[in-house]
């Protein structure tokens, strides 16, 4: 715990003046699921609509968020925790400039979900369960980690030998088994502007 601090804040711009400035409204979009179930390509081809709407955004990514900021954490339940506090606390920051935040993690627990709730705030944070189920994934494996993983060559997989547990009330399911990339893209769009408007 840091101690002798002193945070400044009435001297700072706040929240409201920055989205005054970009004529929008910050809010957290919160992808949830297992790995390949498509959470960073939806969430791509959305940043790109959004984009073309002239809405600034942010997208912070798993796997890209590990090479860097979270370069030192690996998949034991304490370094997923402690990976989805400090992208709950890096989001919390896009979002307060105003900034439509999409935040890409399969961040599998409830406890962890909620702690990402709780530093972003119940308000702010829009949660989005991008479902296909654990054979589905593995079917499509884009990265090769199934197949790794089944082979016992990886360890502590989401949906094998780590828990992945599905939220009880997002606010979006995608169902990415059933529909198409287009459509979920579509889904996430629609649900996001509704959310901003
Ligand atoms: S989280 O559980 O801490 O939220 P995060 O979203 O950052 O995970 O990273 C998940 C990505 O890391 C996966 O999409 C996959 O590419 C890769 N990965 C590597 N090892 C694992 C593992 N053991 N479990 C899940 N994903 C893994």
């Amino acid at each position: 715990m840091a101690e002798n601090i002193h945070p400044i804040f009435n001297s700072m711009l706040d929240r409201n003046a920055k989205e005054k400035l970009l004529n929008q409204k910050g809010v957290v979009v919160w992808l949830t699921g297992l790995s390949g179930s498509g959470k960073s390509t939806i969430a791509q081809e959305v940043e790109h609509l959004l984009y073309q709407k002239g809405i600034l955004t942010k997208l912070l990514d798993g796997d890209n968020l590990r090479t860097g900021l979270n370069g030192n954490l690996g998949f034991s339940k304490k370094d997923r925790e402690e990976n989805i506090r400090r992208v709950a606390e890096v989001a919390k920051l896009f979002m307060e400039t105003g900034v439509v935040t999409i935040c890409s993690f399969v961040s599998p627990t409830i406890k962890i979900r909620t702690s990402a709730k709780r530093i972003i705030g119940d308000v702010d944070f829009m949660e989005v369960y991008v479902n296909a189920s654990f054979e589905e994934c593995a079917k499509r494996d884009v990265k090769g980690l199934y197949k790794k993983a089944l082979a016992g060559e990886i360890k502590n997989f989401t949906g094998l030998d780590a828990p992945f547990e599905s939220p009880s009330h997002p606010n979006v399911t995608i169902d990415t088994a059933n529909q198409s990339i287009e459509e979920s893209v579509k889904q996430l769009f629609n649900s996001i502007l509704e959310r901003i408007k």
